[in-house]
């Protein structure tokens, strides 16, 4: 499979950015498959960034998150809209940048090794449909390109059809 031997230079944050958005599309063109997608965007994800040891789907269900397709460690299954990160990140509607999860109140470790961490909402036509969550274990690994780059990505996966 070519999309997992490759090897994404994020020296260059903008590069890196570029041709992993360029191959996520490509990925996900001609399929709707709605658990496909989401199972080999995170499969990707995981894949191509530096430095993380989570990468994955919470999506909205009867009112709070619950887990969807992920590499990484088992996570926790269901989180209050306001709780955490992700929870934080689906009720604001707004990418949160954590870079330090110790002094993020109320932040759930779900793998210890995790130090820092990134959540971008998915939007819908009708609402929330949940949030892509990335973990790393090193502190302060996300910065303002990140968040641009991961914003992008998550409007690439929406783009190619429903969320799950
Ligand atoms: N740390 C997240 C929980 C999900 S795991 O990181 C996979 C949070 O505080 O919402």
């Amino acid at each position: 499979m070519e999309h997992t031997s490759k090897r994404y230079d994020f020296q260059d944050k903008r590069a890196g950015y570029a041709e992993l958005t360029g191959d996520l599309q490509a990925l996900l063109e001609g399929e709707s498959d709605a658990i496909a997608n989401t199972a080999n965007t995170a499969a990707l994800l995981f894949e191509a960034l530096p430095e993380i040891n989570w990468a994955g789907f919470y999506f909205l269900r009867g009112g709070e998150l619950a887990v969807g397709p992920f590499q990484g460690k088992p996570a926790c299954v269901r989180i209050a809209l306001g709780r955490g990160v992700c929870g934080t990140a689906a009720e604001r509607r707004a990418t949160v940048v954590v870079p330090d999860v110790h002094a993020f109140p109320g932040h759930i470790a779900c793998d210890s090794a995790s130090r820092s961490e990134i959540v971008v909402p998915l939007p819908g036509a009708d609402g929330l449909l949940g949030v892509l969550d990335i973990d790393s274990p090193e502190p302060g690994r996300f910065d303002e390109e990140d968040a641009r780059g991961i914003e992008r990505l998550a409007a690439v996966f929406l783009a190619a059809g429903p969320a799950p």
